[in-house]
Protein backbone atom coordinates (compact mmCIF):
# COMPACT_ATOMS: atom_id res chain seq x y z
CA UNK A 1 0.00 0.00 0.00
CA UNK A 2 1.50 3.09 -0.58
CA UNK A 3 0.53 7.27 -0.92
CA UNK A 4 3.68 7.76 -2.88
CA UNK A 5 4.39 9.00 -6.50
CA UNK A 6 5.11 5.97 -8.49
CA UNK A 7 6.89 5.69 -11.78
CA UNK A 8 4.67 3.63 -14.17
CA UNK A 9 8.28 2.10 -16.45
CA UNK A 10 9.17 -1.03 -16.89
CA UNK A 11 13.15 -0.39 -15.84
CA UNK A 12 14.73 2.90 -15.66
CA UNK A 13 18.43 1.59 -15.56
CA UNK A 14 19.27 3.55 -18.92
CA UNK A 15 17.79 6.92 -17.86
CA UNK A 16 19.90 6.81 -14.48
CA UNK A 17 22.95 6.08 -16.78
CA UNK A 18 21.52 9.30 -18.96
CA UNK A 19 20.98 11.01 -16.33
CA UNK A 20 23.89 10.07 -13.61
CA UNK A 21 24.00 12.09 -10.24
CA UNK A 22 20.89 14.44 -10.25
CA UNK A 23 18.54 11.29 -11.58
CA UNK A 24 16.61 11.22 -7.95
CA UNK A 25 16.85 14.32 -7.44
CA UNK A 26 15.42 15.49 -10.59
CA UNK A 27 12.06 13.16 -9.74
CA UNK A 28 11.82 14.47 -6.80
CA UNK A 29 11.83 18.09 -7.39
CA UNK A 30 9.06 16.66 -10.40
CA UNK A 31 6.78 14.79 -7.80
CA UNK A 32 7.62 17.46 -4.85
CA UNK A 33 8.16 14.85 -2.56
CA UNK A 34 10.84 12.85 -0.53
CA UNK A 35 9.95 9.73 -1.30
CA UNK A 36 8.99 8.08 -4.84
CA UNK A 37 8.93 4.32 -6.01
CA UNK A 38 10.91 3.83 -9.83
CA UNK A 39 12.10 0.07 -11.00
CA UNK A 40 15.78 -0.09 -11.64
CA UNK A 41 17.84 -3.27 -12.14
CA UNK A 42 14.45 -5.24 -13.24
CA UNK A 43 13.19 -4.06 -9.82
CA UNK A 44 11.21 -2.18 -7.08
CA UNK A 45 13.15 0.76 -5.91
CA UNK A 46 12.24 2.96 -3.54
CA UNK A 47 13.92 6.38 -3.38
CA UNK A 48 14.64 8.32 -0.36
CA UNK A 49 15.82 12.27 -0.14
CA UNK A 50 16.80 14.69 2.63
CA UNK A 51 18.06 14.22 6.47
CA UNK A 52 14.32 12.86 7.80
CA UNK A 53 14.70 10.46 5.16
CA UNK A 54 18.20 10.05 5.98
CA UNK A 55 17.72 9.22 9.92
CA UNK A 56 15.31 6.61 8.96
CA UNK A 57 17.99 5.02 6.35
CA UNK A 58 20.39 4.61 8.69
CA UNK A 59 17.95 2.86 11.48
CA UNK A 60 19.95 -0.49 11.48
CA UNK A 61 16.62 -2.09 13.12
CA UNK A 62 15.06 -0.78 9.76
CA UNK A 63 17.79 -1.87 6.98
CA UNK A 64 20.28 -4.17 5.93
CA UNK A 65 22.79 -4.14 3.29
CA UNK A 66 23.15 -7.74 2.69
CA UNK A 67 22.20 -8.16 -0.99
CA UNK A 68 21.80 -4.27 -1.37
CA UNK A 69 25.44 -3.64 -3.52
CA UNK A 70 25.18 -5.55 -7.26
CA UNK A 71 27.36 -8.12 -7.38
CA UNK A 72 29.25 -5.65 -10.24
CA UNK A 73 29.90 -3.19 -7.84
CA UNK A 74 31.53 -5.51 -5.28
CA UNK A 75 33.66 -6.79 -7.91
CA UNK A 76 34.87 -3.42 -8.87
CA UNK A 77 34.24 -1.03 -6.17
CA UNK A 78 34.03 -2.56 -2.99
CA UNK A 79 35.51 -6.54 -2.74
CA UNK A 80 32.97 -9.14 -3.06
CA UNK A 81 31.24 -9.70 1.24
CA UNK A 82 33.51 -6.97 2.34
CA UNK A 83 32.77 -4.63 5.57
CA UNK A 84 29.61 -2.83 3.17
CA UNK A 85 27.81 -5.73 2.70
CA UNK A 86 27.93 -6.48 6.38
CA UNK A 87 25.20 -6.41 8.84
CA UNK A 88 24.49 -6.60 13.35
CA UNK A 89 27.04 -7.73 15.17
CA UNK A 90 29.43 -9.33 12.25
CA UNK A 91 29.56 -5.68 10.74
CA UNK A 92 30.07 -3.99 13.96
CA UNK A 93 33.22 -6.08 15.09
CA UNK A 94 34.44 -5.17 11.89
CA UNK A 95 33.70 -1.63 11.74
CA UNK A 96 35.03 -1.21 15.28
CA UNK A 97 38.68 -2.68 13.93
CA UNK A 98 38.20 0.04 11.05
CA UNK A 99 37.68 2.55 13.27
CA UNK A 100 40.80 2.16 15.63
CA UNK A 101 42.66 2.89 12.86
CA UNK A 102 41.38 6.21 13.28
CA UNK A 103 42.57 7.23 16.41
CA UNK A 104 44.22 10.45 16.72
CA UNK A 105 47.08 8.73 16.69
CA UNK A 106 46.38 7.39 13.36
CA UNK A 107 45.23 10.32 11.99
CA UNK A 108 48.50 11.78 13.56
CA UNK A 109 50.61 9.81 11.49
CA UNK A 110 48.91 10.00 8.55
CA UNK A 111 48.92 13.50 8.27
CA UNK A 112 52.58 13.24 8.80
CA UNK A 113 53.16 11.17 6.05
CA UNK A 114 51.01 13.55 3.67
CA UNK A 115 53.38 16.13 4.27
CA UNK A 116 56.47 14.27 3.62
CA UNK A 117 54.39 12.88 0.64
CA UNK A 118 53.35 16.15 -0.74
CA UNK A 119 56.66 18.21 -0.35
CA UNK A 120 58.46 15.04 -2.17
CA UNK A 121 55.91 15.36 -4.75
CA UNK A 122 56.21 19.35 -5.36
CA UNK A 123 60.13 18.89 -5.76
CA UNK A 124 59.62 16.49 -8.42
CA UNK A 125 57.11 18.58 -9.80
CA UNK A 126 59.44 21.78 -10.09
CA UNK A 127 61.40 19.81 -12.64
CA UNK A 128 58.24 18.80 -14.89
CA UNK A 129 57.36 20.93 -17.49
CA UNK A 130 53.76 20.17 -16.89
CA UNK A 131 51.62 18.18 -14.24
CA UNK A 132 48.56 16.52 -14.49
CA UNK A 133 46.88 17.02 -10.98
CA UNK A 134 44.53 14.24 -10.70
CA UNK A 135 46.93 11.44 -11.62
CA UNK A 136 49.42 12.73 -9.89
CA UNK A 137 47.26 13.22 -6.44
CA UNK A 138 46.35 9.30 -7.23
CA UNK A 139 50.13 8.39 -6.31
CA UNK A 140 50.72 10.64 -4.01
CA UNK A 141 47.69 9.12 -2.03
CA UNK A 142 48.53 5.59 -3.09
CA UNK A 143 51.89 5.94 -1.37
CA UNK A 144 50.96 7.45 1.73
CA UNK A 145 47.97 5.04 2.22
CA UNK A 146 50.06 2.09 1.56
CA UNK A 147 52.80 3.45 4.06
CA UNK A 148 50.27 4.31 6.52
CA UNK A 149 48.81 0.40 6.07
CA UNK A 150 52.41 -1.04 6.68
CA UNK A 151 52.33 -2.30 2.66
CA UNK A 152 55.45 -2.13 0.90
CA UNK A 153 55.52 -0.31 -2.26
CA UNK A 154 58.23 -0.72 -4.62
CA UNK A 155 59.04 2.80 -6.49
CA UNK A 156 59.00 0.76 -9.72
CA UNK A 157 55.21 -0.66 -9.10
CA UNK A 158 53.89 3.19 -7.24
CA UNK A 159 52.26 4.01 -10.35
CA UNK A 160 50.74 0.98 -11.25
CA UNK A 161 49.19 0.15 -8.22
CA UNK A 162 47.57 3.92 -7.79
CA UNK A 163 46.01 3.15 -11.58
CA UNK A 164 45.01 0.14 -10.45
CA UNK A 165 43.42 1.75 -7.21
CA UNK A 166 41.47 4.60 -9.68
CA UNK A 167 40.48 2.25 -12.23
CA UNK A 168 38.44 0.32 -8.98
CA UNK A 169 36.60 3.63 -8.36
CA UNK A 170 36.58 5.06 -11.84
CA UNK A 171 34.36 1.29 -12.85
CA UNK A 172 31.67 2.49 -10.20
CA UNK A 173 28.91 3.58 -12.26
CA UNK A 174 30.22 2.12 -15.67
CA UNK A 175 29.20 -1.03 -18.33
CA UNK A 176 31.51 -1.77 -20.41
CA UNK A 177 35.04 -0.79 -20.94
CA UNK A 178 35.61 0.73 -17.88
CA UNK A 179 33.60 -2.26 -16.16
CA UNK A 180 36.64 -4.34 -17.33
CA UNK A 181 39.54 -2.12 -16.55
CA UNK A 182 37.97 -2.21 -13.39
CA UNK A 183 37.45 -6.06 -12.83
CA UNK A 184 41.19 -6.21 -13.76
CA UNK A 185 42.29 -4.19 -11.50
CA UNK A 186 40.82 -5.43 -8.71
CA UNK A 187 41.99 -9.06 -9.80
CA UNK A 188 45.69 -7.35 -10.04
CA UNK A 189 45.31 -5.66 -6.20
CA UNK A 190 43.86 -8.82 -4.50
CA UNK A 191 46.33 -11.51 -5.61
CA UNK A 192 49.38 -8.77 -5.13
CA UNK A 193 47.80 -8.13 -1.23
CA UNK A 194 47.01 -11.57 -0.97
CA UNK A 195 50.37 -12.98 -1.25
CA UNK A 196 51.72 -10.12 1.46
CA UNK A 197 48.79 -11.41 3.97
CA UNK A 198 50.21 -14.78 3.67
CA UNK A 199 53.88 -13.31 4.08
CA UNK A 200 52.32 -11.29 7.07
CA UNK A 201 51.20 -14.49 8.47
CA UNK A 202 53.93 -16.75 8.34
CA UNK A 203 56.35 -13.88 9.82
CA UNK A 204 58.13 -13.45 6.15
CA UNK A 205 57.78 -9.54 6.27
CA UNK A 206 57.42 -8.14 8.95
CA UNK A 207 55.02 -5.06 9.80
CA UNK A 208 55.18 -2.43 12.65
CA UNK A 209 52.99 -3.59 15.43
CA UNK A 210 49.57 -1.68 15.36
CA UNK A 211 49.66 -0.98 11.80
CA UNK A 212 46.53 -1.61 9.78
CA UNK A 213 47.70 -4.23 7.94
CA UNK A 214 49.08 -6.21 10.73
CA UNK A 215 45.82 -5.78 12.50
CA UNK A 216 43.74 -6.99 9.78
CA UNK A 217 45.98 -9.41 9.24
CA UNK A 218 45.77 -10.94 12.59
CA UNK A 219 41.93 -9.63 12.83
CA UNK A 220 39.53 -12.50 14.55
CA UNK A 221 35.85 -12.78 13.50
CA UNK A 222 33.50 -13.19 16.20
CA UNK A 223 33.90 -16.54 15.77
CA UNK A 224 37.29 -16.45 16.78
CA UNK A 225 38.57 -17.28 13.52
CA UNK A 226 41.06 -15.20 10.88
CA UNK A 227 39.95 -13.61 7.92
CA UNK A 228 40.92 -15.62 5.07
CA UNK A 229 43.72 -14.19 2.61
CA UNK A 230 41.26 -13.13 0.29
CA UNK A 231 38.93 -11.42 3.04
CA UNK A 232 41.70 -9.74 4.42
CA UNK A 233 43.47 -8.56 1.42
CA UNK A 234 39.97 -6.94 0.37
CA UNK A 235 39.67 -5.10 3.34
CA UNK A 236 43.24 -3.65 3.10
CA UNK A 237 42.51 -2.43 -0.52
CA UNK A 238 39.40 -0.84 1.71
CA UNK A 239 42.01 1.27 3.04
CA UNK A 240 43.98 1.73 0.76
CA UNK A 241 41.98 2.44 -2.58
CA UNK A 242 39.32 5.02 -1.04
CA UNK A 243 42.80 7.14 0.19
CA UNK A 244 43.57 6.94 -3.65
CA UNK A 245 39.89 8.34 -3.88
CA UNK A 246 40.84 11.36 -2.11
CA UNK A 247 42.07 12.52 -5.75
CA UNK A 248 39.29 13.22 -6.75
CA UNK A 249 38.47 15.55 -4.00
CA UNK A 250 42.00 16.90 -4.95
CA UNK A 251 41.39 18.48 -8.17
CA UNK A 252 38.10 19.46 -7.32
CA UNK A 253 39.86 21.41 -4.44
CA UNK A 254 42.34 22.75 -7.27
CA UNK A 255 39.40 23.55 -9.63
CA UNK A 256 37.64 25.80 -6.47
CA UNK A 257 41.17 27.26 -5.66
CA UNK A 258 41.59 28.39 -9.02
CA UNK A 259 37.83 30.13 -9.41
CA UNK A 260 37.95 31.36 -6.53
CA UNK A 261 41.39 33.58 -5.55
CA UNK A 262 40.00 34.96 -2.59
CA UNK A 263 39.28 31.94 -0.87
CA UNK A 264 42.66 30.60 -1.69
CA UNK A 265 43.95 33.85 -0.64
CA UNK A 266 42.75 33.04 2.89
CA UNK A 267 43.84 29.56 2.60
CA UNK A 268 47.88 31.36 2.11
CA UNK A 269 47.27 33.77 5.04
CA UNK A 270 46.07 30.90 7.12
CA UNK A 271 42.71 32.43 8.52
CA UNK A 272 41.57 30.55 11.53
CA UNK A 273 39.17 27.33 10.77
CA UNK A 274 39.23 28.61 7.05
CA UNK A 275 40.62 25.60 5.47
CA UNK A 276 38.06 23.39 7.14
CA UNK A 277 35.28 25.46 5.63
CA UNK A 278 36.46 25.41 2.56
CA UNK A 279 36.64 21.36 2.75
CA UNK A 280 33.70 20.75 3.91
CA UNK A 281 32.00 23.14 1.14
CA UNK A 282 34.00 20.80 -1.37
CA UNK A 283 33.07 18.21 -0.01
CA UNK A 284 29.28 19.31 -0.15
CA UNK A 285 29.25 20.95 -4.13
CA UNK A 286 31.19 18.82 -6.23
CA UNK A 287 29.82 15.35 -7.20
CA UNK A 288 31.42 11.97 -5.72
CA UNK A 289 28.52 9.05 -4.39
CA UNK A 290 25.26 9.74 -6.39
CA UNK A 291 23.52 7.95 -3.48
CA UNK A 292 23.97 4.51 -1.31
CA UNK A 293 21.60 1.84 -1.11
CA UNK A 294 20.10 -0.91 1.31
CA UNK A 295 17.50 -3.24 1.90
CA UNK A 296 14.29 -3.15 4.20
CA UNK A 297 15.26 -5.30 7.01
CA UNK A 298 11.68 -5.90 8.25
CA UNK A 299 8.37 -4.38 6.77
CA UNK A 300 7.40 -1.39 8.18
CA UNK A 301 5.75 2.00 7.44
CA UNK A 302 6.84 5.64 7.21
CA UNK A 303 6.41 8.80 5.15
CA UNK A 304 3.06 7.45 3.35
CA UNK A 305 4.79 3.69 1.97
CA UNK A 306 4.62 0.38 3.52
CA UNK A 307 8.28 -0.73 2.71
CA UNK A 308 8.30 -4.62 2.58
CA UNK A 309 10.86 -6.76 3.34
CA UNK A 310 13.79 -7.11 0.87
CA UNK A 311 12.92 -4.11 -0.91
CA UNK A 312 16.17 -2.17 -2.44
CA UNK A 313 16.01 1.83 -1.12
CA UNK A 314 18.46 4.09 -2.61
CA UNK A 315 19.38 7.12 -0.54
CA UNK A 316 19.97 10.57 -2.17
CA UNK A 317 23.09 11.61 -1.55
CA UNK A 318 24.06 14.21 -4.40
CA UNK A 319 20.18 16.00 -3.99
CA UNK A 320 20.79 15.62 -0.86
CA UNK A 321 24.26 17.97 -0.86
CA UNK A 322 22.10 20.30 -3.33
CA UNK A 323 18.94 20.77 -1.82
CA UNK A 324 17.61 24.41 -1.36
CA UNK A 325 15.93 23.72 1.99
CA UNK A 326 18.96 22.57 3.41
CA UNK A 327 21.44 24.69 1.73
CA UNK A 328 21.26 28.47 0.50
CA UNK A 329 21.63 28.89 -3.04
CA UNK A 330 22.97 25.25 -3.00
CA UNK A 331 24.94 26.35 -6.72
CA UNK A 332 27.48 28.16 -5.09
CA UNK A 333 30.50 27.85 -3.75
CA UNK A 334 30.60 29.35 -0.50
CA UNK A 335 32.73 27.65 2.07
CA UNK A 336 31.20 30.44 5.13
CA UNK A 337 27.73 28.59 4.94
CA UNK A 338 29.73 26.27 7.30
CA UNK A 339 30.62 28.87 9.83
CA UNK A 340 27.80 28.57 12.29
CA UNK A 341 26.31 25.24 10.67
CA UNK A 342 24.18 23.66 13.13
CA UNK A 343 23.90 20.51 10.79
CA UNK A 344 23.16 16.70 11.86
CA UNK A 345 24.60 13.89 10.73
CA UNK A 346 22.17 12.92 8.40
CA UNK A 347 22.53 16.43 6.19
CA UNK A 348 25.80 16.73 4.98
CA UNK A 349 26.48 13.18 3.76
CA UNK A 350 28.74 12.81 0.57
CA UNK A 351 30.30 9.75 2.76
CA UNK A 352 27.18 8.82 4.06
CA UNK A 353 25.13 9.70 7.35
CA UNK A 354 24.72 8.20 10.65
CA UNK A 355 27.17 7.12 13.28
CA UNK A 356 30.21 5.91 11.97
CA UNK A 357 30.88 3.13 14.57
CA UNK A 358 27.54 1.58 14.55
CA UNK A 359 26.61 2.52 11.04
CA UNK A 360 28.13 1.82 7.81
CA UNK A 361 28.76 5.93 7.60
CA UNK A 362 32.27 6.42 5.66
CA UNK A 363 35.37 5.01 8.15
CA UNK A 364 37.66 7.12 6.47
CA UNK A 365 35.31 10.38 6.48
CA UNK A 366 37.56 12.45 9.20
CA UNK A 367 41.02 11.17 6.95
CA UNK A 368 39.82 12.28 4.02
CA UNK A 369 38.88 15.75 5.70
CA UNK A 370 42.51 16.14 7.37
CA UNK A 371 43.74 15.51 3.72
CA UNK A 372 42.23 17.40 2.28
CA UNK A 373 43.03 20.20 4.08
CA UNK A 374 46.42 19.72 4.02
CA UNK A 375 46.60 19.24 0.48
CA UNK A 376 44.62 22.74 -0.34
CA UNK A 377 47.25 24.38 2.29
CA UNK A 378 49.97 23.27 -0.04
CA UNK A 379 48.46 24.23 -3.02
CA UNK A 380 47.14 27.45 -1.83
CA UNK A 381 50.12 28.67 0.53
CA UNK A 382 53.41 26.23 -0.66
CA UNK A 383 53.63 25.81 -4.17
CA UNK A 384 53.04 28.35 -7.17
CA UNK A 385 51.72 27.31 -10.63
CA UNK A 386 50.08 28.01 -13.76
CA UNK A 387 46.73 26.57 -14.65
CA UNK A 388 46.75 26.86 -18.29
CA UNK A 389 44.01 26.75 -20.98
CA UNK A 390 41.85 23.53 -20.53
CA UNK A 391 38.83 21.70 -20.45
CA UNK A 392 37.95 22.23 -17.01
CA UNK A 393 34.39 21.33 -17.21
CA UNK A 394 32.80 17.88 -15.43
CA UNK A 395 29.81 16.05 -16.36
CA UNK A 396 27.16 15.21 -14.07
CA UNK A 397 25.81 12.05 -16.15
CA UNK A 398 29.24 9.80 -15.64
CA UNK A 399 29.93 8.72 -12.29
CA UNK A 400 32.50 9.11 -10.75
CA UNK A 401 33.13 12.34 -12.36
CA UNK A 402 36.58 15.13 -12.63
CA UNK A 403 37.48 17.41 -14.61
CA UNK A 404 37.72 16.66 -17.96
CA UNK A 405 41.47 18.12 -18.09
CA UNK A 406 42.14 16.17 -14.74
CA UNK A 407 43.71 19.68 -14.00
CA UNK A 408 46.89 20.68 -15.83
CA UNK A 409 49.21 22.57 -14.28
CA UNK A 410 52.64 24.29 -15.07
CA UNK A 411 55.63 25.71 -14.28
CA UNK A 412 55.76 24.44 -10.33
CA UNK A 413 57.96 26.37 -7.70
CA UNK A 414 57.52 25.66 -4.18
CA UNK A 415 57.36 28.61 -1.93
CA UNK A 416 57.72 28.79 1.85
CA UNK A 417 58.48 24.96 2.55
CA UNK A 418 60.12 24.04 5.43
CA UNK A 419 61.81 20.37 3.85
C1 LIG B 1 32.05 3.74 3.17
C2 LIG B 1 32.52 7.76 0.46
C3 LIG B 1 37.22 7.99 1.64
C4 LIG B 1 36.84 3.77 4.01
C5 LIG B 1 31.78 4.86 2.39
C6 LIG B 1 30.47 5.20 1.89
C7 LIG B 1 30.60 6.31 1.13
C8 LIG B 1 32.00 6.69 1.16
C9 LIG B 1 29.50 7.04 0.38
C10 LIG B 1 29.20 4.39 2.12
C11 LIG B 1 28.37 4.93 3.24
C12 LIG B 1 27.10 4.12 3.38
O1 LIG B 1 26.98 3.05 2.80
O2 LIG B 1 26.22 4.54 4.10
C13 LIG B 1 33.85 8.13 0.51
C14 LIG B 1 34.41 9.26 -0.21
C15 LIG B 1 35.74 9.33 0.14
C16 LIG B 1 36.00 8.23 1.04
C17 LIG B 1 33.63 10.20 -1.13
C18 LIG B 1 36.78 10.31 -0.30
C19 LIG B 1 36.93 10.66 -1.54
C20 LIG B 1 37.50 6.91 2.45
C21 LIG B 1 38.78 6.66 3.06
C22 LIG B 1 38.68 5.46 3.72
C23 LIG B 1 37.32 4.97 3.52
C24 LIG B 1 39.97 7.61 2.99
C25 LIG B 1 39.70 4.72 4.54
C26 LIG B 1 40.92 5.12 4.76
C27 LIG B 1 35.52 3.39 3.94
C28 LIG B 1 35.01 2.15 4.51
C29 LIG B 1 33.63 2.14 4.27
C30 LIG B 1 33.32 3.37 3.56
C31 LIG B 1 35.83 1.07 5.21
C32 LIG B 1 32.64 1.05 4.68
C33 LIG B 1 32.00 1.43 6.00
C34 LIG B 1 30.96 0.45 6.49
O3 LIG B 1 30.39 -0.28 5.68
O4 LIG B 1 30.71 0.44 7.69
N1 LIG B 1 32.70 5.79 1.94
N2 LIG B 1 34.83 7.53 1.24
N3 LIG B 1 36.65 5.88 2.75
N4 LIG B 1 34.49 4.09 3.39
FE1 LIG B 1 34.65 5.87 2.41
Amino acid sequence: MTSVPQEKVLDNSVKLLAEGFPFINHRVSRFQSNIFLTRLLLQNVVCLHGPEAAKVFYDPDRFVRKGAVPKWVQKTLLGENAIITMDGDAHGHRKSMFMSFMSPDGLHTFNRLLQKHWKAFIHKWEKQEEVVLFEEAQELFCRVACEWVGIPLREEEARLRAQDCAAMVDAFGAVGLRHFRGRRARSRTENWIKNLVAQIRKGELTVEEGKPAQAIAFHQDLEGNLLDDVMAAREIINLIRPTVAIAYYVAFGALALHEHPVARQKIADGEEGYAELFVQEVRRYFPFAPFVGARVKEDFSWGGHWFTKGTLVLLDVYGTLHDPKLWEHPEEFYPYRFKNWQGSAFDLIPQGGGNHTTGHRCAGEWITIEAMKVSMIFMAKFMEYEVPEQNLSYSLRRMPTYPKSKFIIRNVSSTNIND
